[in-house]
């Protein structure tokens, strides 16, 4: 493959742009990140004119692919070309918060903003707001966005910010715990249960390679918030609206957080965040309540366009059986690729979510392991070697991942995400032979 004219173009961005990219993850790739030309359906075409099956998919937004179908796309232009946009409020707004209340089981009341990253930082000054008390329980290696509140680094007894920039006092108010131990989570809430504002969770950790929920573990942080007084926050940036179909992960999971944050597919493509929740808690923001929220670009018309039509058009197409089934046929495949090339990996994913995590311990005997990827079942061979972290997921062989098999794969004309940790989204643009090449490049490169 030649990546010539990316190699020029990544020169002059390191001239004018930190590390020559606009988001930190994009210069993951070595040498040098492949340029973006376009996108065709499930495919990438980069400013060489390779062509890839495309798993990256915007890193998530992209559920119907690159291709936006007619009446999405009629839609985009005809806001875009009536303004773009003008500090009022729109009716667009205003149906497209009808549509996500009518089909997202906790959202009463929703307030849109430009990323997920403005989502958590909302969330997190609303609970804080809301419950008048400081402390934000996370997940160790969770993902929230750049937001001072979560980037915090170590355990209940030490921790610190997780980067530069950030005064300690921010990591003084941020508890982080393992994801599925439910024991670290009590003594956290037996040091600081009067202090803890909210505990702020992913229904499954998305950024750190899948890491599906043990039985009973959302029940029981659930369970937690409403002994102490807590708000539960669920981070739906990822599996909102893809999780679960329409009523996102929370009605897949049978929970119901106070507040839910979202992201990427609401916007349709577009920049876009949401905070939805209960009236009571939601309508603590400004001006309705004492929460300051704003923002100039919130519920831009071109975005809620986007956004809207594109679930609509999910509500009224077979989008959630296709993407869902492909996905399958995916990680059971992989599985089956795995038990021969690479029995001790883990496939991970739910829904149109999928990742092969390069775990290095498994079980000598796979017989009656999970196919569809690991959902933590404790009958899995598996289930003592699969991961349930994010430090698990961080402890697998991430630099062979990264090293050998991405640039395999990418010479096979397959793009997977730019690290190990990140998922990979199928979309309605992807089709079987998009599948079956890909299955075929797995099989080749690991
Ligand atoms: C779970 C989760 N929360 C928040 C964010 C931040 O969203 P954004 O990149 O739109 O700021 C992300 C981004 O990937 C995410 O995955």
């Amino acid at each position: 493959m030649n990546h010539e004219r990316s190699g020029e173009l990544y020169d002059r961005a390191l001239s004018v742009m930190p590390g020559g990219v606009n988001s930190s993850v994009r210069a993951a790739i070595e040498p040098f990140p492949p340029f973006a030309e376009r996108g065709d359906a499930g495919h990438l075409i980069d400013a060489d004119g390779n062509r890839y099956i495309d798993w990256v998919m915007g890193l998530g937004p992209l559920l119907l692919g690159h291709d936006t179908p007619e009446s999405v796309q009629a839609e985009i232009q005809r806001h875009a070309s009536q303004g773009p946009m003008y500090g009022m409020p729109t009716e667009i707004e205003v149906e497209h918060a009808e549509f996500v209340a009518r089909h997202v089981p906790s959202v009463e009341m929703i307030r849109f903003v430009n990323s997920g990253t403005e989502a958590t930082v909302s969330a997190t000054r609303l609970a804080r707001g809301y419950t008048d008390r400081k402390k934000i329980v996370v997940m160790q290696g969770a993902y929230h966005g750049a937001n001072d509140s979560t980037l915090v680094e170590g355990d209940i007894e030490e921790r610190s910010p997780s980067s530069a920039g950030i005064p300690a006092a921010f990591a003084e108010h941020a508890i982080p715990v393992p994801f599925n131990d439910g024991e670290a989570a009590r003594k956290a809430f037996e040091s600081h249960g009067d202090d803890i504002a909210a505990v702020l969770v992913e229904p499954i950790l998305a950024n750190k390679g899948i890491v599906h929920p043990v039985d009973g573990y959302h029940e029981m942080l659930r369970d937690l918030c409403d002994d102490n007084g807590s708000l539960l926050i669920w981070d739906e940036v990822i599996t909102g609206f893809r999780v679960g179909g329409l009523q996102c992960a929370q009605g897949k999971f049978g929970i119901e957080p106070d507040v839910t944050t979202f992201g990427k597919i609401i916007g349709g493509g577009f920049p876009v965040g949401a905070i939805g929740g209960k009236e009571e808690i939601i309508s603590q923001f400004t001006p309705s309540g004492d929460v300051f929220q704003a923002g100039t670009f919130s519920g831009h018309p071109v975005t809620m366009a986007a956004g809207l039509e594109t679930l609509r058009f999910a509500a009224e197409n077979d989008v959630y059986e296709h993407v869902n089934e492909l996905a399958e046929q995916l990680r059971t495949g992989l599985t089956e690729i795995l038990a021969e090339e690479a029995p001790t990996y883990t496939v991970a994913g739910t829904d149109s979510l999928f990742k092969v995590i390069f775990t290095r311990e498994g079980p000598d005997n796979l017989s009656g392991q999970c196919e569809g990827g690991c959902q933590q079942r404790t009958e899995c061979p598996r289930f003592d070697d699969c991961p349930k972290t994010g430090a698990d997921v961080a402890a697998a062989e991430t630099d062979r991942w990264r090293r050998r098999f991405w640039p395999a794969m990418k010479e096979r004309g397959v793009f997977l995400s730019q690290n190990q940790f990140e998922s990979q989204f199928v979309s309605y643009g992807h089709t079987e032979e998009d599948v079956e090449e890909t299955l075929a490049a797995y099989r080749e490169a690991l």
